[in-house]
C-alpha cells in the first residue's frame, strides 16, 4: 500500500524573523523597597524583605536594557512609597502624551503627582485623569488598539477615558483571579509594532494566561489573537507574563521555562532576569518598566 504523497511531506513551520526595536523606558530604583502593607495577594508584611537584594536584582534589569541598546530614564524614588519601583503604574504614554494614574489604594496615591511632575518636566503633554487607573499596569498597546484590564484596579470608566485621551479603540478585558490583578500580569505584548491580527498563524503578537480572564474576555482574546501564545498555569504563577519585549528580545522570569520554550519556537529570544525580591511586592519585570512612546 502506498501512502498518499501529501502525508509524507513533513510540515515545516518556520519561525518568523524578529526585529529588535530601540525602546525608551522609565524606571525607579527600589531604594525604599519593602512590604509594609497588603494590596495584592503576593504582599505579606510579616515576611522579611531585603532592600539591597531588590536593588541588585533591579540593577541587572537596568543594565540589560542598556546593553540591548534601550534608553532608560530614571525617576527619583520617594521615601515612604515602597511600590514606586513599579513604574508601569506611573502612567500610560503614547505619542509624547502621558495619561497620569489615579491609584486605587491610598498607600500609592502620593506617587501620582511625582510621576505627573516627571512627565511635565520632561516635555510630555501631561493629562490628569478623572478616573481610577493604574497606567500601563492595566493598559497595553498592541498595534493601534489599547487592551485595558479591569476587575481589581483600573475601572471600566478609565477605559472610556483612556480611549478619549488617545483617540484609540479600547478593548476591555475582565480579570478574575486576584493573583493576576493587573493586565500586565496576565498578558505579555511581544510585538507591539505589528497591527492586531496581522501575520500568519506563527506570528504570536501577544502571550496570555487564559484562566486570568472571564469567559467573554477569553473569547475576545481568542478572536482577536488566534495566533497568541497560551501560557501554562505554572508559567503564569511565576509571573511569566510580566515580561518586556523589544520585538525580538523578551525579558522574562527565569522560572518561566515553558514560556521561554514557546518564545523560542516563535523566533523570539527569551532572556531571564530574576526579580524574586520584587515579587514579594507582587511585581516583576514589566511592572518595573514603563514605556515612553515619543511623538
Ligand atoms: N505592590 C504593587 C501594587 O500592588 C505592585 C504593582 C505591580 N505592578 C504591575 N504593573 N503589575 O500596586
Amino acid at each position: 500500500m502506498t501512502t498518499p504523497a501529501t502525508s509524507t511531506v513533513p510540515v515545516t513551520t518556520e519561525a518568523p524573523v524578529r526585529t529588535a526595536h530601540r525602546r525608551r523606558y522609565l524606571m525607579c530604583k527600589p531604594e525604599h523597597f519593602t512590604v509594609s502593607y497588603t494590596i495584592n495577594p503576593w504582599m505579606e508584611p510579616a515576611n522579611p524583605t531585603n532592600t539591597a537584594k531588590a536593588v541588585a536584582q533591579w540593577q541587572e534589569l537596568y543594565d540589560l536594557y542598556q546593553k540591548l541598546g534601550h534608553e532608560v530614564e530614571l525617576i527619583e524614588p520617594l521615601p515612604g512609597f515602597p511600590d514606586m519601583v513599579y513604574t508601569a503604574n506611573g502612567g500610560f504614554v503614547i505619542g509624547g502624551r502621558a495619561y497620569v494614574p489615579r491609584f486605587r489604594f491610598e498607600q500609592r496615591g502620593g506617587e501620582a503627582p511625582a510621576f505627573a511632575d516627571w512627565f511635565r518636566s520632561h516635555g510630555f503633554d501631561t493629562v490628569e485623569p478623572r478616573e481610577v487607573n493604574e497606567g500601563e499596569g492595566d493598559f497595553l498597546l498592541v498595534g493601534d488598539v489599547i487592551l485595558a484590564g479591569t476587575g481589581f484596579r483600573s475601572t471600566g470608566d478609565s477605559h472610556r477615558e483612556v480611549g478619549e485621551v488617545f483617540g484609540r479603540e479600547v478593548v476591555s478585558l475582565n480579570l478574575v483571579d486576584p493573583r493576576f490583578y493587573h493586565l500586565d500580569t496576565a498578558i505579555a505584548v511581544l510585538d507591539p509594532v505589528e497591527g492586531v491580527a496581522q501575520g500568519g498563524p506563527e506570528h504570536a503578537t501577544i502571550a496570555y494566561l487564559p484562566h486570568a480572564f472571564d469567559e467573554p474576555s477569553r473569547r475576545i482574546l481568542h478572536e482577536r489573537f488566534p495566533d497568541a501564545i497560551l501560557a501554562s498555569e505554572a508559567d503564569g504563577e511565576v509571573f511569566g507574563m510580566n515580561a518586556a519585549s523589544d520585538g525580538y528580545n523578551v525579558i522574562i522570569s527565569p522560572r518561566a521555562t515553558g514560556f521561554a520554550q514557546q518564545l523560542r519556537e516563535r523566533g523570539y529570544n527569551p532572556i531571564g532576569v530574576d526579580l524574586s525580591e520584587l515579587l514579594l511586592g507582587g511585581g516583576g519585570i514589566k511592572c518595573c518598566t514603563l514605556e515612553l512612546r515619543g511623538a
